[in-house]
């Protein structure tokens, strides 16, 4: 796809165009990674972050907010959690936390592969070299960090007051890939100042990156956030809505056919009868419900009114597979690794 075939999706309003490219996207993606919905279970380990990122509802700048950090045990009962419940992977989530230590990190992620066999997926942020090489080799499988946007002048506004840039971020995501990691990354869609030409840009960052896996979500204005409190958006702002998420789900897929793209609980949020339905149904093929301690689950509100804030994982589960099943989709099973990936390090 070129720049401008991507771009004129965002302003397609015809619904028998729109229609062909919920099509294409959904025929894309049960050649390339079935019927199989993957079920990821979500464990924000930590809301302790030392980032002030303009967007977010646990940055450092939420003085007021309480922390909490999980202990070894309470996380490893998450994990057995997730095995009981038959998810094939524990996805361990954190702000940037340095007090999650690299010794103790990788120690974390040798017993859970040990004891429940999981694939694990972690996504603590920009961490050093050494210390996610320490990871690699402790046996985690797959990294997530959103890039947020390609525009490095909107990234460096969203991120101001700190000395680490788009750059940055990209070598860390070039530095997952060359240990061997699964990598994932992604962005928000309709943050103020982002435009229809960024939002293509981005696509083409996802191809250029060769991700195995891409989480995209409508960006959701948190009132705690400096964010949430910007000047009027130039003309091609770029909506926060779902059906612009939905858009870069399904050119995201085409991209990247061979990936895993989860129907995110951004989207979730912003369409709580049937948000998740509708990714699915157009190129996503992975869900990660909330595996977290209900107690610690509201002082993870990266965004307001966060899906599944208030349910246990157990009514999660059960209610996720309800949701597949009602469309017609199965169950995954196994890890759910991304044909892109196996296909790079030849294991198929
Ligand atoms: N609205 C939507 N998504 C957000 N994220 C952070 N803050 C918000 C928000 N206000 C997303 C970012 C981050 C991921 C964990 O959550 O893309 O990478
Ligand atoms: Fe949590 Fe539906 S997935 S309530």
């Amino acid at each position: 796809m070129t720049h401008d075939e991507i771009k004129s999706r965002f302003t397609e309003t015809d619904p028998r165009r729109l229609e062909r490219l919920w099509r294409q996207a959904n025929e894309l993606r049960r050649r390339h990674v079935g019927d199989e919905v993957h079920l990821r279970g979500l464990v924000e380990i930590s809301n302790h972050c030392v980032r002030r990122c303009a967007y977010c509802g646990i940055s450092a700048r939420r003085t007021d907010l309480k922390r909490y950090r999980m202990s070894r045990d309470e996380v490893l009962d998450c994990a057995r959690e997730a095995r009981r419940l038959g998810y094939g992977t524990v996805v361990l989530q954190a702000g940037e936390d340095p007090r999650l230590t690299g010794q103790w990190v990788a120690e974390l992620v040798r017993s859970i592969k040990d004891q429940q066999g999981l694939a694990v997926t972690l996504s603590l942020g920009e961490r050093p070299a050494e210390e996610l090489s320490l990871w690699r080799s402790a046996g985690a499988d797959r990294y997530l960090l959103r890039f947020e946007t390609s525009n490095e002048e909107l990234y460096a506004r969203l991120h101001a007051g700190e000395d680490r840039g788009l750059a940055d971020r990209l070598a860390v995501l070039r530095e997952l890939r060359r240990l061997g990691y699964e990598v994932g990354s992604g962005v928000m869609v309709g943050i103020p100042g982002q435009t229809y030409d960024d939002l293509a840009r981005d696509v083409r960052m996802f191809e250029e990156l060769e991700l195995d896996m891409i989480g995209l979500g409508p960006f959701i204005p948190h009132e705690a956030t400096p964010l949430a409190a910007e000047p009027p958006a130039p003309h091609d702002q770029a909506a926060n809505t779902e059906l612009m998420a939905r858009k870069m789900i399904a050119l995201a897929r085409i991209a990247r056919p061979a990936s895993n793209i989860p129907a995110t609980t951004a989207i979730a949020t912003i369409n709580t009868a049937d948000g998740r339905e509708m990714a699915l149904e157009c190129g996503a093929n992975v869900v990660m419900p909330n595996l977290t301690p209900p107690e610690y689950r509201p002082m993870y509100e990266i965004y307001p009114a966060k899906a599944c804030i208030a349910e246990t994982a157990e009514h999660c589960s059960r209610c996720i597979r309800g949701r597949i099943a009602a469309i017609g989709r199965k169950i995954g099973t196994g890890h759910g690794d991304s044909p892109s990936y196996l296909h790079r390090h030849a294991k198929v």
